[in-house]
């Protein structure tokens, strides 16, 4: 069995000199500057876990490619079990990959100069339930080689940000699955990385808490940090991420920028009428792969990208009033579902 914790991640993802104050750096515009250099890339990497008295193979990652540039943030997409999170722990070795070569910061994540750069939040950090915030933070600081005023400064100002301000008599062991989040977003945070790989950052929070993180990501990205971090949840993806891989039982089923893969198939669009006579009703039921619905006193007539001109026409010349013309925009739930 592998395992990962927060202390196990955090003895590799020190950065001694880290800690600046955030207002004090300017916003940099993460797209403008060295926008190509490549931090994470990922060739062909493969992992097979053995499980069990008999060590039955489970292929968690079947050879994927991908790599995240500088100042972007990209998603690692997928539902539960494509191998999302097996290869964010083959990236930071907590995981030994079974194939494949991966680099930091163009170096071997067993290096620890890679490693220094990098903040990690996991999926489920496993943390010793009687630390409160503050005193987990101060460790990872001092697990970082953070000094110790840097330690403190940066820890108060980390709780802030991520809203945990009223909760810092509590033990964590108390905390609910959105409060961990945002500790461990904040020891992500703490030495201040130039990269953040984030394993699903926004589950267990409610939509307010979502967006609160998401304001945090993108601040993140304003000051020219890089991001790679993993999701199920679609509607978190759409407003953060420039560019995405979608994982499908191990392999990469589509990749790209967002906005290309949901907008390059509009396939269809859907024309509203009003005041449709019945012969007119038939002459579109003619066209190819229509298809027609009632919606109260409209006809919302649904036609390939190829044929709204014709229809358009068709409908003007029966003397229907065009209400609305609307592209069937693919979304990702399509793309998350078509490629299984
Ligand atoms: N330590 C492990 N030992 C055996 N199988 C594992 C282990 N970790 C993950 N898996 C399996 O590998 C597959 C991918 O898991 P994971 O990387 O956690 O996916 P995701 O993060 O996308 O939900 C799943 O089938 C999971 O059961
Ligand atoms: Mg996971």
């Amino acid at each position: 069995m592998e395992t990962s914790s927060i202390e196990s991640a955090k003895t590799e993802s020190a950065k001694p000199e880290a800690a600046k104050p955030e207002a004090t750096k300017a916003d940099a515009d993460a797209s403008a500057t060295s926008a190509r250099e490549v931090v994470v890339s990922v060739k062909d990497l493969a992992k097979t876990y053995r499980t069990g008295f008999f060590r039955k193979k489970v292929e968690a990652v079947r050879g994927i490619s991908f790599e995240v540039r500088h100042g972007e943030i990209f998603g690692l997409l997928g539902p539960n079990g494509a191998g999302k999170t097996t290869t964010i722990k083959c990236l930071l070795r907590l995981v030994f990959p079974t194939r494949g070569e991966l680099k930091v910061f163009r170096l071997s994540p067993e290096k620890r100069e890679s490693m220094l750069r990098v903040g990690y939040m996991p999926e489920n950090p496993y943390v010793y339930r009687y630390l409160k915030p503050l005193e987990l933070l101060d460790l990872c600081g001092r697990l970082a080689g953070m000094d110790r005023k840097d330690r403190r400064d940066r820890s108060e100002a980390m709780i802030d940000k991520v809203g945990l301000r009223h909760a810092v008599d509590r033990p964590i062991g108390k905390f609910s699955k959105g409060m961990m989040q945002r500790v461990g977003l904040a020891q992500a945070l703490l030495h201040d990385p130039e990269l953040l790989v984030l394993d699903e950052p926004m589950s267990g929070l409610d939509p307010i808490g979502r967006k609160e993180i998401r304001d945090i990501l993108l601040e993140q990205k304003r000051r020219g940090k890089t991001l790679l971090f993993t999701s199920h949840i679609l509607s978190d993806v759409e407003m953060l991420c420039d560019r995405v891989s979608i994982l499908q039982k191990g392999s990469v089923t589509a990749e790209g920028k967002l906005s290309a893969l949901l907008t390059s198939e509009v396939a269809h669009s859907e024309i509203e009428l009003r005041g449709v006579s019945s012969a007119l009703r038939s002459r579109l039921a003619e066209l190819p792969e229509v298809a027609l619905h009632d919606a109260e006193a409209a006809l919302l007539v649904t036609v390939r990208e190829s044929e709204v001109a014709d229809a358009l026409r068709e409908a003007l010349d029966g003397g229907a009033r065009v209400v609305a013309v609307r592209p069937q925009r693919k979304s990702l739930e399509d793309l998350f579902v078509e490629k299984r």
